[in-house]
């Protein structure tokens, strides 16, 4: 039976790290005649990408990571593959979850599962919620009433997988297809939109130079010195648009706007959340 619970994630814009949060201590308080504890652990930083994390067969670990291109961010894998190991003997149970902005979770569920099995985790259950896209405006109305269900339902899923004392197996997701290869954006054109090297832009006239947004970016790309600096890579992760208290950042990038005004006009429907 297990005695803690840790609840990790990478979530430059927090909607991961909230989900995450809320399956942990939701499960918590379910465990807590048996005195079941919960700790809190975020990669999305550079200064929380340095220490390495084991843990026994006794720890569930719930772990959540965004999708990004239909994978998880290709620079926050490395991170998961250095900084975090289960039990090599008895595998440490694991409960993988992914958020997504209203298109599609591709492969990153299966890719998260895959990671953590490398590692000596034993993923039983996994989740992908869909919710706001980060920088498109759709999936603005989750979590809907259906989201919410299949929360309750892996919640319900997990507890009694626990709690039946049975071995733990890998959790099958979609038929055990493959990992894909990453989605291309797609312009309006419905041709490739090439923004890779996309960086986001500072209003000058807004900007105070507070040095929030060199604080919360996840690649610490932004000068601290010059906000209006970023000479490291770029994600596009949104977390300076999001948390610069001014408006003052922002994309230009013509493809990059052109892929956002594609997923504005053909995935306005809302996706559903899929538990496994
Ligand atoms: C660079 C980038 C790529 C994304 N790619 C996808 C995608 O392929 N499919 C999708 O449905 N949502 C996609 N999203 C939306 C995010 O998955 C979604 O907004 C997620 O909840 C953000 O997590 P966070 O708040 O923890 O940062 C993408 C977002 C970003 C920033
Ligand atoms: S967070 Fe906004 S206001 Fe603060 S330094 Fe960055 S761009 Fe300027
Ligand atoms: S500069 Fe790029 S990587 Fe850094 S916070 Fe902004 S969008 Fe994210």
């Amino acid at each position: 039976m297990i005695t803690h619970i840790a609840a990790i994630s990478f979530s430059p814009t927090g909607q991961t790290e909230a989900l995450v949060r809320e399956f942990g201590e939701q499960l918590a308080r379910r465990f807590q005649a048996e005195g079941v504890t919960l700790s809190r652990h975020s990669f999305t930083l550079p200064q929380d990408q340095q220490s390495l994390h084991g843990f026994g067969p006794n720890t569930l670990v719930v772990f959540g990571m965004p999708t990004y291109a239909g994978r998880i961010p290709n620079k926050a894998l490395p991170f998961v593959q250095q900084l975090f190991s289960g039990d090599p003997e008895n595998k440490t149970p694991a409960v993988a979850l992914v958020t997504f902005g209203n298109r599609s979770y591709d492969s990153s569920l299966t890719e998260l599962r895959d990671e953590l099995e490398k590692k000596d985790f034993r993923v039983f259950a996994a989740g992908a919620f869909a919710a706001p896209h980060a920088f498109a405006a759709i999936g603005r109305d989750h979590p809907t009433v259906q989201d919410k269900e299949k929360f309750q339902e892996l919640l319900d899923r997990v507890e009694g997988k626990l709690r039946s004392g049975e071995p733990l197996e890998r959790v099958s997701i979609n038929g055990d297809a493959p990992v894909a290869p990453y989605y291309i954006p797609l312009g309006e054109d419905g041709q490739p939109a090439k923004f890779l090297k996309a960086k986001p832009q500072t209003d000058l006239t807004k900007c105070d130079h507070c040095g929030k947004c060199a604080q919360v970016c996840p690649m610490g790309s932004i000068n601290p010195e010059n906000t209006d600096e970023v000479p490291g890579i770029c994600i596009k992760c949104q977390a300076c648009i999001k948390y610069c208290p001014k408006g003052a950042k922002y994309f230009d990038d013509p493809r990059f706007l052109s892929h956002k005004a594609m997923l504005e006009k053909n995935y306005q429907r809302t996706a559903e959340s899929e538990v496994f």
